[in-house]
């Protein structure tokens, strides 16, 4: 914290991968001498500070379960929320992990009560937001909610948190709210680094662990100071269910790969797997590189009803497992040559997840080096392919080659058994 009036300008030191011809990278230290973000006494903490703001003890691992935006925009209500509760224990996706039901968007009355809380909206939610907490708590799951560090949120359908921070972080945790997922629409005009803190600070006087989503879009670098202020922080704007959309928001997170650790996840945004918009092998890619980035694993389709292969694609225990890796080491594209790409990350165990991704028209082969992934380079290495599902008979010894089809990958999990 900086001496006198409570406002403090930040250097932060970011590592920046640049990409050189032939596909390698190097490392440039850059120094963000600005923004000077502006936290008053009465936030009490600078930026600077290592401190977390948010000591809840959460998202040691990236979060999963469901979120309704993806697939039902504003047409929500309480049936649908228990009907989606009820198939993530029918599906045995609960037993996998996907534990969060969170409600985005349009749950909410325009209007606060003659007190100024926040009233569930008559129509769609009569019995009221305790109740449905209390269903899926019955469940063994958690309830997620939605609100915004603005005036009003983005459907403009209902009111913000600015203002009532204080007051409606006490409402969500009265009502037993297990993860606030905190939009920026509509709001002041003043940054997300003053915004954001208020209801970092408003939740963890309410009484209730509450998962805090930072969903500022990326827009003010929140890997760099996000981990102080939110369990996880989108880095993109919103993705559609397009493989365009996918690949570039799987591209702008991995820019902040080093700033990912558990407690404090970089978040690409929902899956859209299951939507409709993309291939199988599409979705496929798509849920490797979520998992393979510790990304949050917020299915965003309609679980009750869902293909044969959204099932399998999602239910992939082995990938799951990558995510939910205790070492929580974000991958990184590690080498990528026109539409080829590498991308790679360390386990817990001395193992390595390593994808190959075709992004190009054509079926084509893809050589990852030791070298790239970190693997010393004589090593004997053993690989199981995490969609195929099998330990390859082969021991490789400084790279592994396998022919990908166009907008597909392979998936691995590498380790080393010995030096030759
Ligand atoms: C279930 O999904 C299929 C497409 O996969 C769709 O045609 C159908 O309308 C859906 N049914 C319901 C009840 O939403
Ligand atoms: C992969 O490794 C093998 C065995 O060490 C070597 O013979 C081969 O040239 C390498 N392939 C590539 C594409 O680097």
């Amino acid at each position: 914290m900086g001496s006198g009036g409570g406002r403090v300008a930040v250097e932060e030191v970011v590592r920046v991968r640049v990409r050189m011809v032939g596909g390698w990278y190097c490392w440039l230290l850059v120094l963000l001498a600005s923004p000077t973000f502006t936290f008053g006494n009465r936030i009490g903490i600078g930026i600077g500070s290592r401190r977390s703001l948010l000591p809840n003890g959460l998202a040691l691992t990236p979060p999963m379960g469901w979120n309704s935006w993806n697939h039902f925009n504003c047409k929500i209500d309480e049936k649908i929320i228990k009907e989606t509760a009820d198939a993530l224990v029918s599906t045995g996706l609960s037993k996998l992990g996907y534990t969060y039901v969170n409600i985005d968007d349009c749950w909410a009355e325009i209007a606060r009560d003659d007190k100024g809380n926040l009233v569930p909206k008559k129509t769609t939610f009569p019995s009221g937001i305790k109740s449905l907490a209390d269903y899926v708590h019955s469940k063994g799951l958690k309830l997620g909610i939605y609100s915004d560090a603005g005036y009003f949120t983005c459907s403009k359908t209902m009111p913000g948190s600015l203002g009532h921070e204080e007051q409606d972080a006490k409402t969500f945790a009265s009502w037993g709210i297990d993860y606030l997922k905190y939009d920026n629409c509509n709001n002041d005009g003043t940054k997300p680094t003053v915004r954001y803190p208020i209801m970092t600070r408003a939740l963890m006087k309410s009484g209730r662990d509450i998962f805090f989503s930072l969903c500022e879009w990326g827009d003010m670098h929140p890997a760099l100071w996000g981990a102080k202020v939110g369990n996880s922080w989108r880095t993109t704007n919103d993705i559609s269910d397009t493989w365009e959309s996918m690949v570039s928001r799987a591209d702008m997170n991995e820019f902040y790969a080093d700033l990912a650790r558990p407690g404090g996840w970089n978040d690409p945004d929902m899956l859209e797997v299951g939507n409709g918009g993309m291939t199988k092998d599409e979705y496929i890619v798509h849920f490797s590189i979520w998992a393979i980035s510790k990304a949050p694993l917020l299915l965003g389709c309609d679980v009750r009803n869902m293909t044969k292969e959204t099932v399998e694609i999602i239910t992939n225990k082995e990938v799951i497992a990558v995510n939910q890796d205790g070492l929580g080491v974000q991958a990184k594209k590690v080498r990528s040559e026109g539409d080829q790409e590498i991308w790679a990350g360390p386990l817990t165990g001395y193992r390595f997840a390593v994808l190959l991704v075709n992004r190009g028209p054509l079926r084509n082969s893809i050589t990852a080096e030791w070298d790239d992934i970190g693997i010393p380079p004589k090593s004997i290495v053993k690989a199981r392919d995490l969609w195929e599902h099998k330990t390859l008979n082969t021991q490789f010894v400084g790279n592994l080659t396998a022919s990908v089809d166009s907008h597909a990958c392979k998936m691995y999990i590498l380790k080393p058994v010995s030096s030759s």
